[in-house]
């Protein structure tokens, strides 16, 4: 939920830093600090607000200058946005700064108060750092060790010891942490754009493993203070895919990188016009004694999870329930042995659907992560693992993830109808090939479509509420559409389905209430038009995604605002379809001057509950 950075090497520690913690400021932005060692004191400069905050208050106070330091980005958990609340927090000999949640840490403040100690924060972390403090026996990796016992819930920390002023020490446990290498230089991140300016090379830390930070480079210890060896990564992504490349913003950069993402992901995932999974655990014998699928996951990846549904159930025959993660793991979900539970994150580290695969796995059902972020906890604990390879998302709103999300779905089902033998070898090569053809569909769309959505943006700012209405695969996706537009333009919307319209939601259907209508499944689009006709009988203004087929079909005056999309296959239509409501959302947050990269009360990554 926030991002930490550290530093240790020849290059002044402040810039570092504070460059770095820029390219994490989507994981939180409701304060900033740094803490360096300067002449032998830890300098600590903090601030609520964003990271421009801080830089305004570095000039005001002076930066610290040295070689050695911690860095912090915050979205508040415990303690409302603040000065003292910010992140670096200190004991007399420790500062540190804290990603995640420390769940036991009201009993471990009320012991340190009974032992004298006394807080300035209303935060976990200070509590941390206390305790550090109060059990230092002059070794940082012992203390360390011993605070990490005593700890319940998420972390990723980074520390520095008074004592120890040409080192950075970093733990982690459940909270996401890279260790990064360079000639000379070392850093650590919670994510690995923070450090893509400086090195390319990194550790991926695992669940309590120390690592401590010095001009000689890196040292890692287990649990048990064992020195340990890690394996050495490559980042593939470079500066540039983590940098706005020229776009005003992040998401609609993002937007446009959809085509190569798409590309990128399901192209090595095909041999001989089949779909090819083998080296993510998946063969047609794998999977086809699977009788029931769940799929669990959060927010725009559980409406990925939506249209899995309805073309694994079409095509493969296989019953599927999506389920949102947090309802998931608290109500004894009926899954077991035989069964498939599909976890689906961009950042592989949602709180939430962690918790969901690890109850799925504990009751005996075999679990298969959809993932984007390399190397995060859901990734790695899952049973079977397809890497979504949208390369980085910067952007709170998920978009070039989603469209990843849903082609490695399609990949999925097309070979899951092949082993259920529901489809035969040709007609999955016929599905595989319509969607090898997805990314020049998506370009065009960009390309072509852009303009009109721009325009019907424009109507829509002074709209208070909307409703988007859809059926089947539609109906699926315009979840997604409701989603992208009210988390970046803050009016508030809903998706229907179009035929429930009527058993109760037409009754706020007036003047007031604009409709986004999709209808791109033929068999079905004259039913989604009668009920587009329905609300613009009362009133309301009716903007229609329909493909071009339906739009030459149109009566006049149906809709008042028509975007149409060319017509692909049927079943991939989602794909294509949820560029313009992207695109929509984006203009309609620029319209009402909100940032879309970082809309209010939003992380990119939930690692809390
Ligand atoms: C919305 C959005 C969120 C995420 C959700 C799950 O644009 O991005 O709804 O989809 O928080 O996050 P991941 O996919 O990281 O598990």
């Amino acid at each position: 939920m926030c991002g930490i950075v550290g530093y240790v090497g020849p290059k002044d520690c402040s810039e570092v830093l504070v460059n770095a913690l820029t390219k994490l400021e989507y994981r939180g932005y409701d304060s900033a600090g740094i803490a360096v060692f300067d002449n032998g004191e830890i300098k600590t400069v903090k601030t609520k607000g964003k990271l421009q905050d801080l830089k305004d208050k570095l000039a005001e106070v002076g930066t610290p200058k040295g070689h050695v330091g911690i860095g912090h980005t915050r979205w508040a958990t415990h303690g409302e946005p603040s000065d003292v609340n910010s992140h670096p927090h200190s004991g007399t000999r420790v500062t540190i700064v804290h990603n995640g949640i420390i769940e036991n840490y009201m009993e471990l403040k009320d012991f340190l108060i009974s032992k004298g100690r006394t807080f300035l924060s209303d935060t976990d972390t200070e509590v941390v750092a206390q305790l550090l403090d109060y059990k230092y026996n002059g070794n940082p990796l012992e203390t360390i060790d011993s605070v990490m016992a005593e700890l319940k819930g998420s972390f990723a920390l980074g520390i520095m010891f008074k004592d120890f002023p040409d080192r950075v020490f970093a733990v982690r446990r459940e909270s996401p942490l890279i260790v990064g290498v360079a000639e000379g230089e070392c850093f650590i991140a919670s994510d690995v754009p923070a450090i893509l300016q400086y090195t390319r090379n990194y550790y991926l830390l695992d669940h309590d493993e120390i690592v401590t930070l010095s001009p000689d480079g890196v040292s890692f210890v287990d649990e048990h203070l064992d020195p340990i060896e890690k394996e050495l990564q490559t980042a593939d992504w470079d500066m540039e895919a983590a940098e706005k490349g020229g776009y005003p913003h992040f998401m609609i950069k993002e937007i446009s990188e959809q085509p190569e993402a798409i590309r990128t992901t399901i192209m090595p995932r095909i041999k001989e016009g089949l779909p090819f999974l083998e080296e993510c655990g998946i063969t047609t014998e794998t999977i086809k004694n699977f009788k029931n699928i769940t799929i669990v996951a959060c927010g725009t990846a559980m409406h990925a999870g939506m249209v899995g549904k309805y073309v694994i159930e079409d095509i493969a025959r296989v019953p599927v329930n999506v389920d949102i993660a947090s309802e998931f793991r608290y109500r004894n979900p009926i899954v077991g042995e035989g069964d498939l539970v599909i976890i689906i994150s961009q950042s592989g580290e949602t709180a939430d659907s962690l918790a969901a695969m690890r109850l799925a796995k504990q009751k005996g059902a075999k679990t298969l992560a959809i993932v984007n972020a390399k190397g995060s906890s859901i990734a790695r604990e899952a049973d079977m693992l397809i890497y979504t390879l949208a390369g980085p998302e910067i952007s709170v709103p998920s978009t070039k993830a989603y469209i990843t999300q849903l082609s490695v779905m399609y990949l999925f089902a097309f070979e899951l109808a092949l082993a259920k033998e529901t489809i035969s070898t040709a007609e999955c090569k016929r599905l595989v090939s319509a969607l090898t053809k997805m990314p020049e569909a998506v370009q065009y769309v960009i390309d072509n479509c852009e303009d009109t959505c721009k325009f019907v943006a424009t109507k829509l700012v002074a709209t208070d509420s909307l409703l988007y209405i859809g059926r089947g695969l539609d109906y699926a996706l315009s979840m997604e559409g409701s989603l992208k537009l009210k988390e970046v333009s803050y009016i508030h919307s809903e998706s229907y389905a179009a035929g429930e319209l009527k058993h109760g939601t037409i009754s706020l259907i007036d003047e007031d209430v604009p409709v986004i209508a999709v209808a791109t499944q033929t068999g079905i689009i004259p039913k989604t038009i009668s009920n587009v006709v329905e609300v613009k009988s009362r009133g309301a203004k009716v903007i229609l995604v329909c493909t071009d087929a339906c739009a030459r079909e149109l009566k006049d005056g149906v809709a008042d605002y028509v975007i149409e999309i060319p017509h692909t296959d049927e079943l991939l239509m989602p794909i294509t379809a949820v560029v313009p409501l992207q695109i929509l959302a984006y203009y309609t947050s620029i319209n009402r001057g909100i940032d879309p990269d970082k809309p209010k009360n939003l992380a990119k990554s939930v690692t809390v509950e």
